[in-house]
């Protein structure tokens, strides 16, 4: 054993009764001579769940000259081995492979991770990985519930890390230019937003319990959520259809949508009344969350002179036909104009009486460009693109959402204490229950 594992190994007592076989420990010894570690310019980094999602940031780490990626973490070890090939081919060195994600915590040399897991994951690793003083990119949403975003926002914070949410519209240059367009007041003041999210989605199927496979861990799968028998219609990629992993298609790719939408109707608060319609219209199946879903959310207004304004999300999961040209995007209405935003790089500023001001095209969401800013803002200390604060307001709009879908009733929320009040019954899906497990959510 060479003497880097062995000191690695001592360092990771904290979890060593859960750590894997040794065989699968390690892509390669050789990463003891990594040369690249002693690279000072180069920032330490690992990836967390390199799944689909996952996948993308590592092809962009894996050449990525200004970071070394150490480790990869997977609690599928076929995916794990997929992703240390892929940083070994692209930055010629390999990286640690791992299912536990406490030994990369635990390893003082990394200073930040990716973390692409489902999203009952994201908050507990995200405030474990600030707790160990880790710099965190996650994916959007930022959360499962409501609750564990405040969580989140109080971790990163108190670790003073910085936390970056992967809406990468944030940092895509048409649409700052765009979002730079509409605070010059060309459509007026802007009273109302929408978002939609259109698109084909396919059938989860109906299935019943069944072993997990031998390359899954999945009691590690399931995290600190209570314990349930594996359902191969639970993963990859179909957890995000129930409720107690993911938060449907509104939290998947309405978010981005949703978060623009709020960009550009620049609220920095939470909305107070919800209005939602919504179910299952088409898909007959094992699928828990809404494929239809109609919501309004209502922000009262700011001061006495101020105005009340509506952000309004619209979502068909089962049919892919464009509205306003776009799958997925937005209309901003001013007192006097319109704006439409694709998601996809396109849009269009209409003054009074519809007349066209400006049309512009550009790059589509910029994922390079959101991991720039995260590394910038770890080298500044600035607050990044999509920090952890301003996606809370948009993840937290996709929680509300669901839960008026779900409870068919008008509901009444109070932006500064985060509570629904008047609906005891609905108030309890703002967090939810954990079992006893070391990666239950606290600060
Ligand atoms: N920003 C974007 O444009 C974008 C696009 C797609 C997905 N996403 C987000 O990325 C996340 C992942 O989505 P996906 O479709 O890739 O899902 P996925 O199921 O394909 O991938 C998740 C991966 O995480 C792994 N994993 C689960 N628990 C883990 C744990 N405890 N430790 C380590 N690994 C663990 C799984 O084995 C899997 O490989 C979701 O939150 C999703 O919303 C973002």
């Amino acid at each position: 054993m060479s003497n880097t594992r062995r000191e690695f190994l001592g360092q990771s007592t904290t979890i060593a009764a859960t750590t894997a076989s040794a065989a699968w420990l390690y892509a390669s010894e050789a990463n003891a001579d990594d040369k690249a570690k002693s690279d000072p310019n180069r920032l330490t980094v690992a990836v967390i769940g390199p799944g689909g999602m996952g996948m993308g940031h590592t092809n962009l780490l894996a050449t990525n000259s200004a970071v070394r990626v150490a480790y990869v973490c997977d609690v599928d070890e076929q995916r794990a081995a997929r992703a240390a090939e892929t940083i070994t081919k692209g930055s010629g060195q390999a990286p640690k492979i791992v299912k536990d994600m406490r030994q990369v915590f635990d390893d003082k040399e990394v200073k930040a991770v990716w973390i692409a897991t489902p999203d009952h994951w994201h908050a507990p690793a995200a405030i474990l990985a600030a707790n160990a003083g880790k710099h965190v990119y996650v994916e959007k949403p930022c959360s499962h519930n409501l609750r564990e975003g405040r969580l989140m926002i109080e971790a990163a914070r108190k670790n003073k890390v910085v936390m970056q949410v992967g809406t990468q519209t944030r940092s895509t240059a048409h649409a700052i230019k765009g979002m730079e367009k509409l605070k010059t007041g060309v459509i007026g003041e802007i009273l109302v937003a929408k978002a939609w999210n259109s698109q084909r989605r396919s059938t989860i199927g109906k299935q019943q319990p069944s072993e997990p496979p031998k390359n899954l861990d999945y009691d590690l799968w399931l995290g600190p959520v209570t314990y349930r028998p594996y359902q191969s219609n639970f993963l990859h990629g179909i957890w995000r259809w129930w409720y107690d992993f993911g938060c449907g298609d509104i939290g998947n790719d309405g978010v981005h949508d949703i978060d623009v939408a709020l960009w550009g109707l620049g609220m920095k608060t939470h909305p107070t009344r919800i209005a939602a319609l919504g179910g299952k219209s088409f898909f007959d199946d094992d699928m828990q969350h809404a494929d239809t879903q109609y919501i309004v959310y209502e922000y009262a207004a700011a001061t006495k002179a101020g105005k009340p304004k509506q952000l309004i999300f619209e979502q068909r999961i089962w049919s892919p036909y464009v509205q306003e040209g776009f799958e997925n995007g937005n209309a901003y209405y001013g007192t006097e104009g319109m704006m439409i935003f694709g998601k996809a790089g396109k849009y269009a500023v209409y003054g009074p009486k519809n007349k066209l001001i400006e049309e512009s095209t550009g790059n589509a969401p910029d994922l390079a460009a959101h991991h720039a800013n995260f590394l910038e803002c770890i080298r500044t200390g600035a607050r990044p693109n999509a920090d952890i604060e301003i996606n809370h307001l948009s993840t937290a709009l996709c929680h509300l959402g669901n839960i008026a879908t779900r409870a068919g009733r008008v509901i009444h929320f109070d932006p500064a204490k985060e509570q629904i009040t008047g609906d005891s019954e609905a108030a309890t899906l703002l967090t939810r229950e954990y079992r006893d497990h070391w990666a239950r959510p606290i600060v």
